[in-house]
């Protein structure tokens, strides 16, 4: 028998020898929120509207959604559920409203479609994320993405139990987010993208919307202000705090392959090359910059985390880049905040010590990137593993497609990004090291929300699973021949939830 079509593959999951349960006639009772979440979710993968208990002719079998916080097998872990499919009833238990979340997102899953009538398999699942933090990133500075596009990328990502939403909202080629402290950051750097495509920004009223659709799919939001370097947009509103750009060859190369012109001071920047730009490091006026952008943000986001970046300072001299992290790291800690940052961060002598690494090097380290996360793990930090060559879904596929670029070892088939475990990455950091896994979507050659999609499904849902599901050594499902026959499954429901997936050919698509 093919494994049913459950992805992220849970920690337990037996078949049970009791018959399929109906769908048609199920009445759905219990918890308000999750009742919502499954009877939506339920109306567009079958067109059937369920039953609620309170319904005049409820009748039928039915399907339970408590929250029991002693439900699961190690006796209520965060975000962990417990699911029983027999032929007349369906429980499903969180030990919190966010593992009821995920149990729901798994029943959905398991929907079979038999002739006219839906059904579900007799099934028990017990199930528990393995790492705390599982994220999801999305480049909005690149290419601008409008509320609905978050939105919809959030609802996707909280199907495959992600939580948390890192908000890419600065770079070189626009501010995303209106500032009271700094109006001038939106009203003179947000107008262009990539390409010269259109620009735009979040009000805080527009990001505050955010974070509260994605509090309602259980997920926090991340946002990162990327500094020093990623800083052009800055010196368009506030041209003292920023050097001028520092044209290597390397800008040259990327201006000869992918045009976009060379970053000149005071105007936008529309091109993909990175590492030209740097704010005034030995100047007071960037850390009262610094301080007031953090501190609003700090206002606006009700989740721990906050990114200040810290990647490619190219254009920042070692010393300098350590003095701004030591600093920018210290500002956000100041706020009651955790500091995240880019691994080069890691670095710097003085980087506040709560700092959270994220290591965005390839599955096998290169030129020193591993020492540098080991560093954040000896100040007593934990990591966030974004591996480039596996799970940056802004790569190519192949070398023909559409979108994407190849610059992390080539282009990145649907194997690779599953085949890697997150506790062989950088030798020294282990799974008690680990915060998470978290799969970036850069912009440069991405618009809009199919080539969002495009580019991200079915990769995605390989990222989930080296942040939810436990380790190949401890699970028979976790395995490549396994993985694409379940996310070949899913097919028909990304179809008709609207995903405009990729329809790889390593994966063999389930149609209905
Ligand atoms: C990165 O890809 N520069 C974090």
């Amino acid at each position: 028998m093919s494994p049913l079509a459950v992805v992220p593959v849970p920690r337990s999951l037996q078949p049970s020898p009791s018959g399929p349960f109906p769908l048609a006639s199920a009445v759905v009772s219990g918890d308000p929120d999750s009742a919502a979440t499954l009877r939506a979710l339920v109306e567009a993968r079958t067109g059937l509207a369920l039953e609620s208990a309170g319904d005049a002719a409820s009748g039928g079998p039915s399907i339970d959604l408590r929250i029991d916080a002693s439900a699961d097998a190690e006796g209520g872990t965060a975000e962990s559920y417990r699911l029983t499919v027999e032929a007349a009833s369906v429980v499903v238990t969180g030990a919190d409203a966010a593992g009821l979340f995920y149990g729901v997102q798994t029943l959905v899953q398991l929907i079979a479609r038999d002739g006219d009538a839906w059904s579900l398999p007799a099934v028990r699942i017990d199930d528990a994320p393995r790492f705390a933090y599982r994220g999801v990133m999305l480049d909005v500075a690149r290419h601008f993405q409008p509320v609905g596009t978050v939105k919809a990328y959030i609802d996707r990502a909280a199907g495959l139990k992600f939580n948390a939403l890192h908000l890419h909202l600065t770079d070189d080629q626009g501010w995303r987010l209106e500032l009271r402290s700094r109006p001038k950051l939106t009203e003179f750097a947000s107008g262009t993208s990539v390409g010269g495509d259109p620009g735009g920004f979040y009000t805080a009223e527009q990001y505050r919307e955010i974070v509260a659709y994605a509090a309602s799919r259980h997920m926090i939001v991340v946002p990162e202000i990327d500094m020093p370097g990623h800083t052009h947009a800055v010196g368009l509103a506030y041209p003292e705090l920023a050097e001028a750009p520092v044209l290597s060859t390397h800008i040259t190369d990327v201006v000869e392959a992918f045009g976009g012109g060379m970053p000149t001071a005071g105007e936008p920047y529309e091109g993909m090359a990175v590492g030209f730009s740097s704010l005034r490091i030995h100047d007071e006026a960037t850390y009262d910059f610094v301080a007031d952008v953090f501190g609003e943000l700090a206002a606006l986001t009700p989740g721990p985390y906050l990114h200040l970046g810290g990647d490619e300072a190219l254009g920042t001299a070692p010393e300098d880049f350590a003095l701004f992290v030591e600093r920018a790291s210290t500002i956000i800690a100041d706020l009651g905040k955790t500091p995240v940052a880019w691994h080069e961060a890691g670095a710097a002598a003085g980087l506040h010590p709560d700092t959270i690494g994220q290591y965005w090097g390839f599955t096998t380290p290169t030129d020193g990137m591993d020492e540098k996360t080991r560093a954040f793990v000896r100040r007593g930090a934990q990591v966030i593993l974004s591996p480039a060559d596996a799970i940056y879904l802004d790569m190519k596929y192949a070398p023909d497609a559409r979108l994407g670029l190849t610059w992390a070892n080539g282009p990145t088939s649907v194997e690779r990004a599953y085949a890697w475990e997150p506790a062989d990455i950088v030798p020294g950091v282990g799974e008690a090291d680990i915060l998470g896994v978290e799969a970036p979507m850069w912009t440069e050659t991405v618009r809009d929300l199919s080539d969002i999609d495009e580019l991200a499904f079915p990769r995605i849902a390989a990222a989930a699973e080296a942040a939810w599901s436990p380790p190949a050594a401890d699970s028979d499902l976790r395995t490549w021949e396994s993985f694409r026959t379940r996310v070949g499954g899913l097919g028909p429901l990304w179809t008709r939830l609207g995903i405009g997936f990729q329809a790889s050919s390593e994966i063999p698509w389930a149609s209905e």
